[in-house]
């Protein structure tokens, strides 16, 4: 594996545990692939195109089959950045906090910006075909509370079927999740346990890359 493309969606830089997982995943896959390029891109930090009115249509240009040139492909030329970035690497960690059930605003406009057609998938006759796969997604997630199957809160989590949903629709159906939960709902000493199992799930995953 050459490249891996390490999105950071939590804005708390060393104090955010769902980093202190993905730490770990890197550190371990580093071990492996000494030669890997990590490339991280922030999504609070980094430049994410806004969607603005004329940039949307120039979604809908494509969804007809058009090109975007001239002023259109001069406005597109950050979100064709993003994707082309997208697309390069081998492999993908997203490390995401849950935010109301879900994911940070910020990581759903990155989302938003590089899911394209043409790009990321295309309609054909027999449906739509997604554009991005044959590779491996890790996502690191935590949460203040705990949402695992059977729990009261379970069906709240929006986040696991959510991203599993918008990346198998673009091709990116392997995708292993990795949970730190509950950070906040049952005190600092759960939270510690809990972070250090997640830790270890995520070194024991990188080792299969
Ligand atoms: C704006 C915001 C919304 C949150 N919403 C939820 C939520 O819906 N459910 C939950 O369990 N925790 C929620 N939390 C708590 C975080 O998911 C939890 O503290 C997580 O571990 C933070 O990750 P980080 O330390 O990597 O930033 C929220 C935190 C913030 C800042």
């Amino acid at each position: 594996m050459k490249r891996i493309l390490h999105v950071i969606a939590s804005p708390r830089g060393d104090a955010s545990r769902t980093l202190r997982v993905s730490r770990a995943f890197l550190g371990a896959l580093r071990e492996r692939h000494p030669a890997c390029d990590i490339d991280e891109l922030n999504v609070w930090t980094d430049e994410i195109p806004a969607l603005t009115v004329p940039v949307v249509r120039g979604k809908y240009v494509l969804m007809g089959g058009g090109d975007l040139d001239g002023p259109l492909g001069e406005l597109w030329a950050g979100v064709i950045r993003h994707i082309e970035r997208f697309l390069s690497a081998d492999a993908w960690l997203v490390s995401t906090p849950m935010w109301n059930f879900n994911i940070p605003y910020r990581l759903k406009q990155y989302i938003d910006v590089i899911v394209q057609p043409k790009y990321l998938f295309r309609y054909t006759a027999t449906g739509v075909e997604g554009l991005a796969g044959g590779r491996r997604m890790v996502v690191v997630a935590s949460r203040g509370g705990d949402y695992r199957p059977g729990t009261p809160f379970h069906p709240f989590d929006m986040q696991e079927p959510y991203l599993r949903t918008v990346f198998g629709f673009v091709g990116v159906t392997d995708i292993t999740f990795i949970v730190a939960q509950p950070m906040d709902a049952s005190g600092p000493e759960v939270a510690e346990e809990e972070i250090r199992k997640a830790q270890a799930l995520a070194r024991e995953t990188a080792l299969s890359f």
